[in-house]
């Protein structure tokens, strides 16, 4: 399936000269959007994953039907201050201003198996505070995975040790 054809591009936002690449019209989508998570599974079949990893918002989005299709657990990562438990939280810069992201404390035991789930890799921002919350935790990062990758703006290079894996790159 030629999932490209399923995002819709808007211009100009969220400000003018950004080319937005949306998935709602992917995952309106039933058959595209199922069969873009079976192709995701297909993907990292070979890895030994034991929990995926997934940042609010966009993240649960991708991050739970694939945990669900694997038969693995599904840990969410949240803006700090709404998480009920113990957490370890991190720092990270948006766009614009900073913020911060939490995980509860006894989501990941050490050396686990994880992999980190996102819609969108853009700069690394989010994947790099992730990566710092499960590190904290003792996780063993198995790699990254995106529906979309923008490789114009060289998230990779950013995350030299992860194996990263993308559907649908610009
Ligand atoms: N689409 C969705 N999220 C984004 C984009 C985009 O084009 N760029 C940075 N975050």
């Amino acid at each position: 399936m030629d999932f490209k054809e399923k995002i819709r591009l808007i211009q100009d936002f969220p400000q003018p000269g950004v080319n937005f690449k949306d998935i709602t019209t992917l995952l309106k989508d039933g058959k595209a959007f199922h069969a873009a998570i079976d192709q995701m599974v297909e993907q990292l079949k070979s890895k030994e994953i034991d929990l995926v990893i997934g940042p609010e918002a966009r993240g649960f989005v991708v991050g739970t039907p694939l945990a669900y299709a694997m038969g693995v657990g599904f840990i969410p990562v949240r803006k700090a201050g709404k998480l009920p438990g113990e957490t370890v939280e991190t720092g990270y810069s948006l766009e614009y201003g900073k913020d911060r992201l939490a995980i509860h404390k006894d989501a990941i035991r050490p050396g686990q198996r994880v992999l980190i789930v996102d819609d969108l890799l853009a700069t690394g921002g989010t994947v790099n505070a992730t990566l710092d919350l499960v590190r904290q935790l003792e996780a063993d990062v198995v790699g990254a995975a995106f529906v979309i990758e923008l490789t114009y703006l060289h998230g990779r290079a950013k995350l030299p040790d992860l194996d990263i894996y993308t559907l649908i790159q610009y």
